[in-house]
């Protein structure tokens, strides 16, 4: 049996990661192909290095550039190689551009494909990883769910239960797996592991790219760190549309490893972020959250992890955040199944059909 793997974007990297180590473990030959969607050092190596994924069989470098062309750009140069090698299972992962393009192109060729984190929808049809959602579910062979909601929706759409396993959250195992470590690093930067502070994440496009919008969010976070310091590492999306300097009280620093920013959210007193996948590791962690997001496509971080949508209103951030300083936040409990062993399911599934 030959399995490839299909990776791109950083949040892809953390998912990855068991699902290789489940299979390597039952000696399965596969490989790692990267989309080369993130290409920085601070985006894409120190994450393998750092999961221990070995260097991937092929790095495709398609780059940056518009949805169209960065889904293109996967699909032409993965035809070839997936049409020669031809594995028997195809994994893609999440939610990014690198996502939708590979799922199409292993499809259309034949090729037994299955997505890992499915099931997911925010309902939210102007973010891009909602397409992506979408169409991936719809072709995908195997459908692997971390959550009952993810069934619940993929069962509305008409996708039979043959194709739906509920295997957990994959994303977990990395983080039960390398918390210890994380905990041992020194705390990193001012303004933390001396007292309270608030870790910010913001990317997505509705909150980043119009320029007024951004300086609203970042005037509150100005105004929260009145109660706490805030550390904000910057995603390249985000740093493109900064204008010079930080707000007061505000530390902006380049994005980190997964070992430090895990370090850092473990220690917060509070996240802010738009990121999905902050969202559930901050939800183990049992650390309070507030999503810059009008709604989540992981509803279970709210109704049972320590996640709170806030909606988009800089003000009303602001409020919460304060009051959650003062008084605690959400504390939450781990959903079903997000338990450290997704990996090892989704490797007992692929091989379980492939009989
Ligand atoms: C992508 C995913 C998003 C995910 C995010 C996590 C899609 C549609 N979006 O968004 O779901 O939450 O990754 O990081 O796939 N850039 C760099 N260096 C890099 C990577 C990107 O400078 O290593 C720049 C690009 O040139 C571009 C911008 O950052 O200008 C955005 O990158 P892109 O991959 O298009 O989307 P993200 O916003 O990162």
């Amino acid at each position: 049996m030959k399995i490839w793997h299909i990776v791109g974007a950083r949040p892809n990297f953390m998912k990855a990661a068991p699902v290789y180590r489940a299979l390597a473990r039952r000696r399965v030959a596969q490989i790692i192909v990267h989309t080369g969607q993130h290409y920085d050092a601070g985006m894409s190596d120190v994450f393998f290095r750092q999961l221990g994924l070995p260097r991937p069989g092929h790095n495709l470098e398609v780059g940056s550039g518009s949805h169209a062309e960065q889904t293109a750009q996967v699909m032409m140069r993965l035809e070839p190689l997936v049409a020669a090698a031809r594995p028997d299972w195809v994994l893609v992962y999440g939610d990014v551009n690198s996502t939708v393009a590979a799922a199409l192109v292993c499809v259309k060729l034949g090729i037994r494909t299955a997505h890992v984190e499915a099931g997911l929808r925010s309902r939210d049809r102007t973010m891009p990883e909602e397409h992506n959602r979408i169409v991936t579910d719809h072709l995908a062979d195997l459908l692997l769910t971390p959550s009952s909601d993810g069934d619940a929706n993929l069962r509305a759409e008409g996708i039979p239960a043959s194709r739906i396993r509920r295997v957990g959250n994959v994303m977990i195992d990395t983080l039960a797996r390398l918390l210890p470590a994380a905990r041992r690093l020194r705390p990193l930067g001012r303004g933390n592991g001396c007292g309270p502070f608030v870790l910010v994440t913001l990317h997505r496009p509705s909150n980043v790219d119009d320029p007024r919008r951004l300086r609203r969010l970042l005037s509150a976070l100005s105004r929260i760190a009145r109660a706490a310091p805030v550390l904000f590492p910057v995603h390249p999306r985000t740093r493109a549309k900064l204008a010079a300097g930080a707000p007061r009280g505000v530390s902006l620093v380049k994005p980190l490893g997964y070992l430090e920013f895990l370090a850092l959210q473990a220690r917060a007193a509070l996240v802010v972020t738009d990121s999905g996948g902050i969202q559930e590791e901050t939800t183990y962690l049992r650390v309070p959250c507030l999503t810059v997001r009008p709604n989540t496509e992981r509803p279970i971080t709210v109704t049972m992890g320590s996640n709170e949508l806030i909606g988009t209103d800089p003000r009303a951030l602001e409020r919460r955040a304060v009051a959650i300083l003062r008084e605690g936040g959400k504390s939450g409990r781990v959903p079903p199944l997000w338990d450290g062993r997704a990996g090892e399911r989704i490797a007992e599934e692929l091989i379980a059909r492939m009989r």
